[in-house]
């Protein structure tokens, strides 16, 4: 397993036991079944968008290593494999996969029951303007879970047409490949289960467009201080308003909040 909080998941090393405490919605509950903690809502007819993300308890997303490795943990990285082998697709922006170097995401053996009737990894999808992107990503993706490339017109066309040998690319027109054109993108696909492992600003700009169905959020313990930035990193403001002032407020619900090894783990529901 790797030890970040996004990288690929090694598959074969040993799990070791963790135990999770629910403390809400039923104080006290333990050994919780991360799979069903976790499911996604049944019979979806659209792409239901989850982010997984991680926070020290003072809101940074990026500890000193440049990455969010520094605020992971074991229980962290169990939860992160449930969510991989629950999900159809894994969404990154295309920092996050220089930065944290993604390859092909792997299941953990004892997630396999998970992926029944699907390909035995989700596919990574990822957004782009320079194409800047990792080679094992590309390359080292199996036939039935291509890598997905969301890019511009803008973007390099040689660059276009390397990726296009080894990965499914969707080019749109303008500046900016749109929340919405990847949330329509993954539709035409089937891939309804989504979940994305950030970065800042991709999920900014989920957020923004009001595309982000639920917040997985670990708050780990531990304080970076001032120079880290949060979960959501650029985006607009509204206008007229002060400085500090966020653009929008959205209502979650926290459809859990678990707690292992002094980390906790909130489930927030849109709406
Ligand atoms: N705490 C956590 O849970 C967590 C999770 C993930 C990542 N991280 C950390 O966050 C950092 C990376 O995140 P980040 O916010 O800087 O970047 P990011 O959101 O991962 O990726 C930004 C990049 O995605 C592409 N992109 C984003 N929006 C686009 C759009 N609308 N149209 C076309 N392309 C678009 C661009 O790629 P190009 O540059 O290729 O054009 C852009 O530079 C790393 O330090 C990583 O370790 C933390």
């Amino acid at each position: 397993m790797s030890s970040t909080h996004t990288g690929a998941e090694a598959p074969a090393a040993p799990a070791a036991p963790v135990a999770f405490r629910e403390l809400l919605p039923s104080p006290g509950g333990r050994d919780v079944d991360l799979a069903a903690a976790y499911a996604y809502p049944a019979d979806l007819d659209r792409p239901w968008v989850r982010a997984n993300m991680v926070a020290s308890a003072d809101g940074g997303a990026v500890g000193p290593s440049g990455r969010s490795r520094d605020l992971s943990s074991v229980p962290d990285r169990r939860i992160m494999g449930a969510l991989r082998a629950l999900c159809d697709v894994v969404l990154v922006g295309a920092a996050t996969a220089r930065v944290e170097g993604y390859g092909p995401v792997r299941v953990r053996r004892a997630w396999e029951g998970l992926r029944a009737g699907r390909a035995r990894t989700p596919a990574v999808a990822v957004v782009s303007r320079s194409l800047d992107l990792p080679a094992d990503l590309l390359t080292g993706a199996p036939p039935d879970a291509r890598t997905l490339v969301f890019t511009t017109d803008g973007s390099p066309e040689r660059r276009r047409r390397e990726v296009a040998e080894h990965a499914d690319l969707v080019v749109v027109e303008g500046a900016s490949v749109t929340p919405a054109h990847v949330v329509d993108g993954l539709a035409e696909r089937g891939l309804h289960r989504v979940l994305t492992e950030g970065g800042p600003h991709l999920l900014a700009e989920f957020v923004a467009a009001g595309l982000l169905d639920e917040l997985c959020l670990t708050l780990s313990p531990h304080l970076l201080g001032p120079g880290s930035p949060r979960i959501v990193a650029g985006g607009a403001q509204a206008p007229g308003a002060p400085e500090s002032a966020s653009a929008q407020s959205t209502p979650v619900r926290m459809a859990h909040l678990l707690e292992a090894e002094g980390s906790l783990f909130a489930r927030y529901v849109r709406g």
